[in-house]
């Protein structure tokens, strides 16, 4: 089954109003006409507003839709009420935000969230009828330990035991090794093919549909020179883009690639 791939870039917490507006407009002039990829940037929340008026009518065959489409780096599990500091999904959702980062290491790292809690932030993405990208992956002691499938077992059934393997069904997940996230070295296309078919092969235990049409991005270190080979690979449908997504051209190679591995 044909999967299409996405390429999405995270930009954490980087950028001001004058880099946005650069960074979006080269972006829009690289990707114009590409069609057999679909491509979200997620700046900090705080400019979501900027990048979605920044992001309409490119004037291409998106008909004024625009190619780029809008994420969010996290969102609370909560939708309203006395949270402070917090952002719900409902106001994600009303800016145009569509992909939805949950679990990335430096959140699970920093912000000590539990493979239960970012299950909840699933269910309420789901829910709002947005697209979770679920980041799983294991630490370099992990995996020097030989626990890389395990860890990525784990961090799945997460999510299983509280919904079901159907909440993937139009859900997205980033395998990031977090050795290879943001250090320059990727895991290469057969290390990273080896662990998206066991995430692929462990959904599909439960049910091969499911399987077959979840995209399995892979993240760490992805840049304009290694994501070509990577995307050869049959499981890997695309990239979390860190550093490479704040530079337009860079990108462009990036989302470019993903559209002619998998045409
Ligand atoms: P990187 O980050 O591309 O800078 O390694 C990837 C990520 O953390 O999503």
């Amino acid at each position: 089954m044909a999967r299409r791939p996405l390429v999405m870039g995270n930009w954490k917490l980087n950028g001001s109003k004058a880099f946005n507006a650069e960074l979006i407009s080269a972006l829009k002039a690289e990707l114009h006409g590409v069609t057999g990829c679909d491509v979200a940037i997620a700046p900090p929340v705080m400019y979501l507003a900027q990048a979605e008026v920044a992001l309409q009518g490119c004037g291409c065959s998106c008909s004024g839709k625009g190619v780029v489409q809008l994420g969010a780096q996290n969102v609370d599990v909560n939708v309203q009420g006395a949270f402070t500091g917090d952002i719900s999904i409902e106001m994600l959702k009303e800016f145009g935000a569509k992909y939805i980062i949950i679990g990335h290491s430096e959140r699970r790292t920093y912000h000590k969230e539990s493979d239960e809690f970012i299950a909840k932030k699933f269910e309420v993405i789901k829910k709002a009828g947005l697209v979770p990208v679920l980041c799983i992956g294991e630490s370099e002691t992990e995996n020097e330990a030989g626990q890389t499938e395990a860890v990525c077992a784990r961090q799945i059934d997460a999510v299983i035991n509280a919904l079901g393997v159907e909440a993937f069904n139009g859900a997205v997940i980033a395998y990031e090794p977090i050795w290879a996230i943001g250090t320059g070295k990727s895991a290469t296309p057969a290390q990273a093919q080896a662990v998206h078919a066991f995430i692929r092969g462990h959904i599909a235990a439960k049910s091969q549909a499911v399987a077959d049409q979840v995209i399995i991005q892979y993240g760490g270190s992805v840049n304009d020179a290694n994501a070509a080979e990577l995307f050869t690979q049959p499981d890997i449908d695309g990239a979390l883009v860190g550093g490479a997504s704040l530079k337009a051209p860079a990108f462009a190679v990036i989302v470019k690639a993903a559209e002619q591995a998998k045409a």
